[in-house]
Order: structure tokens, then sequence, then C-alpha cells
């Protein structure tokens, strides 16, 4: 060991002078004998070697096509004219869900039967068979129900899709009849049982100023009347007329789905125009019937959801 004081550029040691070959030449001379051939190719006098690939790379390359045709085998892999290969392995994303799917059916089959065969006035006061009902109900109205009536149930104004929050019913808001409503819909060709009334186009039955004055009329029985003169001659047209389906008071029935007209909410709108149209065409507002698309347990769920919501009787 070189002691500290005797280090010093006398004592230092160089390291040995290596020789690089300059040329092309002595590169070949130096590695002759195991220089392995070159693919022939070169690029300013620089030659490609043809070295064989890695063995471990190599392995790995042949491996990753066995796991590749391995894997088309297993899984659904090649695409048919209908659907791909299926795969011996019998996976399937849409089979997984319907396992999921079954496994949630299964979960609730107790209580959905129990709520098939519970009286439909007696689930508001079962508070577990209420909290699933309503919360299954909620789904199935996201589902089925939110595009015509709101995702918040306030119906579509002016459009025909009414709000299902308050405590204005067409056809009844105590359970059964709600009920009755959502399984069969409402003038519908697909269910005999459905509700149905249809109001005639008085276009066709009344003179022009006989609607004019039956208008002005209805809009007097909740607020004002575009043409106040009208008013009296209209309450006489609306008696002979409408009175027997929308009562002589206005109050509507909901036997025959006839809206209230004295309470200013509308179905379709309250302005003279709109007004106007309804009496001269009017409406043919139609809901599908549910009994054939969702179970009873789903329907009856819904019907809970839509009672407890605010306007239920
Ligand atoms: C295609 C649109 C549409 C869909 C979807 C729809 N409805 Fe309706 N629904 C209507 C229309 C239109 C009316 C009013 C018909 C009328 O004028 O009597 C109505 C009326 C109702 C009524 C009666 C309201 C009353 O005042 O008496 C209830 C309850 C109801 N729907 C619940 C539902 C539920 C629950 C669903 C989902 C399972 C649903 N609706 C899906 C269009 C729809
Ligand atoms: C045969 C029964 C019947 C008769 C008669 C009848 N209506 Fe109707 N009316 C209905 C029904 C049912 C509806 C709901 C229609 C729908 O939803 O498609 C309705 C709806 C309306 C509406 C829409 C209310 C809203 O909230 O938008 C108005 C307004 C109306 N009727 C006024 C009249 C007037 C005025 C007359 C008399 C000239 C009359 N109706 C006669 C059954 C009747």
């Amino acid at each position: 060991m070189v002691e500290k004081e005797d280090r010093v550029p006398e004592n230092k040691v160089e390291p040995p002078q290596r020789q690089y070959p300059e040329t092309t030449a002595e590169i070949n001379e130096n590695v002759a004998g195991n220089e392995p051939p070159t693919t022939g190719h070169t690029w300013d006098g620089i030659e490609e070697y043809d070295n064989p690939m890695p063995r471990w790379w190599l392995w790995t390359f042949y491996a990753t096509i066995v796991w590749g045709i391995l894997y088309t085998v297993a899984y659904p892999a090649w695409p048919g004219i209908r659907s791909a290969t299926p795969g011996l392995l019998g996976w399937s994303t849409r089979a997984n869900v319907q396992a999921e799917i079954d496994g949630a059916l299964a979960a609730n089959a107790d209580i959905n039967a129990r709520l098939v065969e519970a009286d439909l006035t007696a689930i508001a006061d079962d508070p577990e068979l209420r909290i699933y009902a309503t919360s299954a109900g909620a789904a199935v109205y996201r589902t089925w129900c939110a595009q015509c009536h709101g995702s918040g149930a306030a119906g579509v104004a002016a459009a025909g899709y009414p709000n299902l929050l308050d405590d204005d019913w067409l056809w009844g808001g105590d359970i059964e009849s709600i009920h009755t409503t959502i399984a069969h819909g409402i003038r519908n060709d697909e269910d005999p049982d459905a509700r149905w009334s249809q109001m005639p186009a008085f276009g066709d039955i009344l003179e022009d100023d006989e609607i004019h004055q039956v208008v002005n009329y209805v809009m007097s029985m909740s607020g004002t009347p575009q043409d106040a003169s009208a008013v009296t001659a209209g309450e006489e047209v609306y008696l002979n007329n409408c009175a027997s389906c929308h009562m002589d008071d206005g109050t509507g029935d909901r036997f025959q789905g006839a809206p209230n007209l004295a309470d200013a909410i509308w179905l379709y709108g309250g302005s003279y125009e709109t007004l106007t149209e309804t009496v001269s065409y009017s409406r043919f507002g139609v809901m599908p019937p549910w009994s054939n698309r969702l179970s009873d347990s789903d329907i009856r769920a819904v019907a809970t959801y839509v009672h407890q919501l605010g306007g239920g009787e």
C-alpha cells in the first residue's frame, strides 16, 4: 500500500495504454477467425452483422405465439358473420352480467314474493316491504318512466305527460288506481284492459264562436278569461257539451280520466290558443301498458314508489 505522503506524481501508476485499431482492415484482422457473418447490408462502409437473436428473446417470442393461439382457442376470438367463435372456456361478458342479475334476483326472491302477495294497501304499513318497494320502484322508474314523466316525476308541462308529484290525478291517486294505470296503461291498443276514454273533437261539433265562448268559460274557472264578455254564453256551451265528462263545476271525472279544468293545473296548457286547440281537435294521451314488460313485483314496486312521491291518496 502506498502511504499518503508517497502519493506524488512520480509514483503514479500509469494505466496501460490501450491500442485501438485505426482502420477497418485492422479491425478485420483483429477479429479474423471469430467474426460473425454480415447480412450484406452496408451504409457508409458500416456493415450489419448477422448475429443470432438472443435465446431468451427467441423463447419469449415463441411463448407469446403459443399463448396467442391458446388464447384464441380458450376465449371468444375469431369474428364470424353473426358472432365470434365462443372459446372453449365459454367465457362471455353477457353471461357474466346475466349471472349477476340472476344473483340479485335470487337474493331478492323472498321479498319479491312477499311483495307480489301483499295487499297493495298494506305495503305502506310494512316498513321492510315499503323500503324495498320504494327503492326497487325508483330503479324501475328511472329505467322505464323517466323518459316521459321526467327524471324527477314532475311530468312534461304542456306535452301531456302528467306530473306524478302533485295530488292532481287524472285516473286516481290511491295505490290501487295507480297500480291499474301502470299495469294496463292508458288508451293503448296493446292491453284490452287499458284505461280508455276519448274527448270528441269539438271543431266538428261546435261553431267557432261557441268554441271561443267555451274556451273563455274554461279560462274563467281557474283564472282570467281572454274575453270576459264570452263567459256567460260559454257556460251554456260547457254545460251542454262538456259537463258530462268534466262535471258541472269543472272538477273532472277520474272514472273517464277527464282532467280537472278548475284547478289551473294543465296537462296540455291553459292559454287561449292551447285551449282552443285542445277543444277543437281534442287530445289522446297514450301510455303503454307495463304488465307485458315488467314483472308483477316491479309493477307493484313502481306503483309504491309513485304513490309515496307526494300525491298518493
Ligand atoms: C310513452 C310515454 C310514457 C311512459 C314511458 C310512461 N308514461 Fe305514464 N303516462 C303517460 C301519459 C301520456 C299519461 C297521461 C295519459 C292521459 O292523458 O290520461 C300517463 C299517465 C300516468 C299515470 C296516471 C296519472 C294520473 O294523473 O292519473 C301514472 C300513475 C303513470 N303514468 C305512471 C307511469 C309509470 C310508473 C311509468 C313507468 C313504468 C310510466 N307512467 C311510463 C305517458 C307515459
Ligand atoms: C267524453 C268525455 C269528454 C267530453 C264530453 C269533453 N271532454 Fe275534455 N277531456 C276529456 C278527456 C278524457 C281529456 C284528457 C285527454 C287526454 O289526456 O288525451 C280531456 C281534456 C280536456 C282538456 C285538456 C286539459 C288540460 O289539462 O290540458 C280541456 C281543456 C278540455 N278537455 C276541455 C273540454 C271542453 C271545453 C269540453 C266541451 C266542449 C270537453 N272538454 C268535453 C274528456 C271529455
